[in-house]
């Protein structure tokens, strides 16, 4: 009746499969002829992101991680994962943007659903809850509340060491840390990831001798869940870190072509622009499983501070089938026809069920017995897919063969390249963010942050009036 499997074996590593992207539910939006007329673009893109010719080069370099990261590092955050296993129940997971959803959409995806509210023997990792990704105050006293005398540690992630959100958050438990073990102690639960060599946090660190995992100069926020980011967090909640790094080392080995007849993250970057140049701005990220919902909030980062500037980029937004073909849907089907959909689609759910069987048909659903639920999703899916490209959505697909961590590898580094090639077609920098920093001018000015005196006066006026 159930099964489920979270479990990756040796052997089924060596024959998994690798991701794939279907465009054959654009055929009636797009010609082939239009696929050859972009691969100049993209071949002008490739060697701009592999030669580090592009803008921003000096932040590519997650082109390479996963073949060239530190391996020592590696094996530190192996150790520390299972330090914080052995000594906590819950490990707090601090930071914001790029230090938050990588780690967020891998400990969802590759744990089961309600893992943090699992008893302890059915849990393979501790629980893992996020903090400092809001301004939020009664997010943090509930998260306080939940914490109650259960044993805890702390990942404070922040490349700057200044973003006010995780440092705010930080404060609050590492005060909480102090309060349970004591000031010496508490500092061994601390784990700080941060900038190698500068920022507060760096030097927080330093003076108090917590155990320090580095975000390297090269890897930007929105690219650095394979570095310490996400791995630390990701290993401790028992997840296999080892599958990750192989997937995306394929991953690697896969797209280092820049044909697109051969490279299907360019044919991917290939065809979302297309679509762009046809008026279609607007991409929404489709999954069908509820454990997919942090995957789409961690590609909206790595595609909109990607690609958004200069009044270019795709629109990156997102909806969770089925449940928002019941909100979303009508809008979907029949609104503004500037959409196009991609759809990450699981080939084997991790778990399945029968739909139980019952005397009579008073819910009028003996039509769907002996089928699996999981068979009914996928034909949800084949069936939403036909009505949405019927209603003039060009709808693109990639197909991902297990939820497991070789995959979600995979798929980190499918999305990473489409994006970086993709940005470059735009003629633009994919790997700065000038537009977040504005809104932290006018709140450090609102807040009265020293060193903003002058925007502190243009805010606080135009406020007032
Ligand atoms: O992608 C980015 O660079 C941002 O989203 C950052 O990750 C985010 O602002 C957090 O910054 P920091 O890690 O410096 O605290």
């Amino acid at each position: 009746m159930f099964s489920c499997s979270f479990e990756t074996s040796e052997h089924a590593i060596n024959t998994m499969a690798h991701i794939t992207f279907d465009t054959k539910n654009i055929e009636n939006f797009v010609a082939d002829h239009e696929f050859s007329e972009m691969q100049p673009l993209i071949t002008m893109a490739d060697q701009q992101l592999r030669n580090r010719t592009g803008a921003g080069a000096e932040y590519s370099d997650w082109v390479t991680l996963p073949t060239d990261y530190d391996k020592k590092e590696f094996s530190r955050i192996q150790e520390a994962a299972k330090k914080i296993q052995q000594e906590s129940k819950i490990l707090v997971v601090i930071g914001i943007g790029g230090s938050y959803l990588g780690a967020k959409m891998a400990v969802d995806f590759l744990n089961p659903m309600f893992n943090n509210e699992l008893a302890d023997e059915q849990r393979q990792g501790v629980k893992i809850y996020f903090a400092g990704n809001s301004t939020s105050a009664s997010y943090l006293n509930d998260l306080v509340r939940v914490i109650g005398d259960q044993d805890f540690s702390v990942n404070i992630i922040s490349k700057s060491g200044t973003t006010t959100e995780p440092s705010i958050a930080f404060r609050v438990f590492k005060q909480l840390l102090e309060k349970k073990y004591g000031a010496d102690n508490a500092k061994k639960r601390i784990y700080a990831t941060t900038d190698a060599k500068h920022g507060a946090l760096h030097d927080e660190a330093e003076i108090e001798g917590y155990e320090t995992f580095t975000i390297p100069d090269g890897v930007g926020g929105r690219f650095s869940v394979l570095t310490a980011v996400g791995l630390l967090p990701i290993a401790a909640s028992g997840a296999n870190i080892q599958d990750l790094m192989t997937g995306a080392k394929d991953a690697q080995e896969e797209y280092s072509e820049s044909d697109i007849t051969k490279n299907e993250a360019y044919k991917y970057a290939a065809a979302r622009r297309i679509l762009y140049d046809k008026g279609y701005t607007t991409e929404l990220l489709i999954n069908w499983e509820p454990s997919m919902q942090y995957l789409s909030e961690w590609w909206k980062q790595l595609m909109g501070e990607s690609e958004g500037k200069n009044q270019k980029g795709i629109y990156p937004s997102s909806a969770n089938f089925s449940t928002d073909l019941h909100s979303l849907g009508q809008y979907i089907q029949e609104g503004r026809r500037d959409l196009f959909e991609t759809v990450v689609k699981l080939d084997e759910p991790v778990s399945n069920l029968d739909l139980p069987h019952e005397a009579g048909n008073n819910d009028g659903l003996q039509y769907l017995e002996g089928i699996t639920i999981d068979e009914v999703n996928t034909k949800a899916s084949q069936g939403v897919t036909l009505a949405h490209i019927d209603g003039g959505v060009p709808n693109l697909a990639v197909h991902l063969p297990a939820q497991d961590a070789y995959s979600l590898g995979y798929l980190v580094y499918f999305f990473e390249m489409a994006v970086g090639a993709s940005g470059y077609t735009f003629g633009i920098n994919p790997f700065n963010q000038p537009g977040v920093e504005a809104y932290k001018t006018a709140m450090f000015a609102l807040l009265g942050k020293p060193g903003y005196e002058e925007a502190t006066k243009k805010f606080s006026a135009r406020l007032t009036k």
